[in-house]
């Protein structure tokens, strides 16, 4: 117990001097409500919580994936009530079907794919956090900050929500980024977006009232967007998990976080190729927003050719090794708060109060702060 609250102290100092670069004595109070808050998010003590058997690196590692599962459950769940199969397996909402339908352009099957993808990240979000209660270490609980409002559209439940998907920023390079042969986030190198339009300004990727049903334009466009931000999602947690795997200790963390991780990149994989459906037009309510015709000149090539959706060799760990095909990026210094930015900019937290971010922040240094053999 004395220990525990050493290291709470020092964890406060730390946190606080390193995010606000306050005295110590402005450190103290900030960190006292950060505490205080934290109590009734976590479901033990605050920031520096419980790890039980498990490492504290391992704890820490599984509380932001559980967090980050909470949030991907969240979006996938609003997703779902309008554009995907409302059912016991995943229930709430009832459809929307100009919305379902400008989704089964890009794949007749879109609907049961995303109840599918939802019903994925719920056992991932219940199983992470059941695995950290089994081993006596403190679990993750956002539900205080569902607080973001509901799309209006008829289909949509009217209930709190954790992510905002109505003023999307999409970063869509993920598209030319799987598609390189000579480059790699890891070495420090930049994409060429799919949709630039789509990585500027805010859109919506769900309907937020019916207003938004009509034309039949629009709502493509929001098909679309929706299309593309479903690869955005998923290309992250492919990335997420092996990056912080490579901190991890325990054989049974590491199996969870090594058999979690490649379902991520399945769903990626299945959106990767569905967005490549997605048809090219200019939203006729918003005429900034255009999505290009993939496959012919300027674009096209090994660039943009949608029928490439096998991720293309490319270079790794030292360019003095042939190329490889993996997943990219996977470094794993900063992944946590790198994955937290990421999520961020792309508008998902739009209207989140301060707590909540100051919360993530925390649950993502203390993930990265895990290093092997030192948990
Ligand atoms: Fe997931
Ligand atoms: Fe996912």
């Amino acid at each position: 117990m004395t220990k525990r609250l050493n290291g709470l102290k020092t964890s406060i100092n730390r946190r606080t001097f390193v995010k606000n670069g306050l005295t110590a004595a402005g450190a103290a109070t900030v960190g006292a409500g950060l505490l205080a808050h934290g109590s009734s998010v976590l479901a033990q003590e605050g920031p520096e919580e419980r790890s039980g058997r498990l490492t504290e690196g391992d704890a820490a590692i599984l509380r932001f994936l559980a967090a980050a599962e909470i949030l991907e459950t969240d979006l996938w769940q609003q997703y779902n009530e309008l554009g995907g199969i409302q059912d016991s397996e995943v229930p709430g909402g009832s459809g929307s079907a100009p919305y379902t339908a400008a989704l089964a352009v890009l794949d007749a099957d879109m609907a049961q794919y995303i109840h599918d993808n939802t019903e994925d990240e719920l056992t991932h979000e219940v199983f992470i956090n059941a695995f950290l209660a089994s081993k006596g270490a403190d679990t993750v609980n956002l539900d205080e900050f569902r607080t973001l409002p509901s799309s209006h559209a008829t289909g949509a439940q009217q209930i709190g929500r954790l992510t905002n998907l109505m003023h999307l920023t999409v970063d869509t390079s993920w598209w030319t980024r799987y598609r390189s042969g000579t480059k790699n986030p890891d070495f420090g190198d930049t994409f060429d977006q799919a949709v630039p339009s789509l990585n500027v300004g805010r859109h919506p990727a769900i309907p937020r009232t019916d207003d938004d049903l009509t034309p039949s334009g629009h709502i493509q466009a929001i098909a679309n967007t929706a299309g593309f931000h479903f690869g955005t999602i998923e290309q992250g947690g492919t990335s997420l998990y092996p990056s912080l795997a490579q901190r991890v200790t325990d054989r049974d963390v590491l199996r969870i976080v090594l058999s979690i991780g490649p379902t991520e990149a399945m769903h990626f994989q299945t959106w990767s190729d569905k967005a490549g459906n997605a048809p090219p037009l200019t939203d006729p309510k918003d005429p900034t927003l255009v999505f290009p015709d993939l496959n012919s000149p300027p674009l096209g090539g090994e660039e943009f050719q949608t029928n490439l959706i096998m991720p293309e060799p490319t270079i790794f760990l030292s360019r003095k090794l042939p190329t490889c095909s993996i997943v990219r990026p996977t470094a794993t210094n900063g992944a946590a708060v790198g994955a937290l930015k990421f999520l961020t900019a792309m508008g998902l937290f739009i209207g989140q109060s301060q707590a909540f971010f100051e919360i993530m922040r925390d649950l993502a240094e203390d993930a990265d702060e895990a290093k092997i053999g030192l948990g």
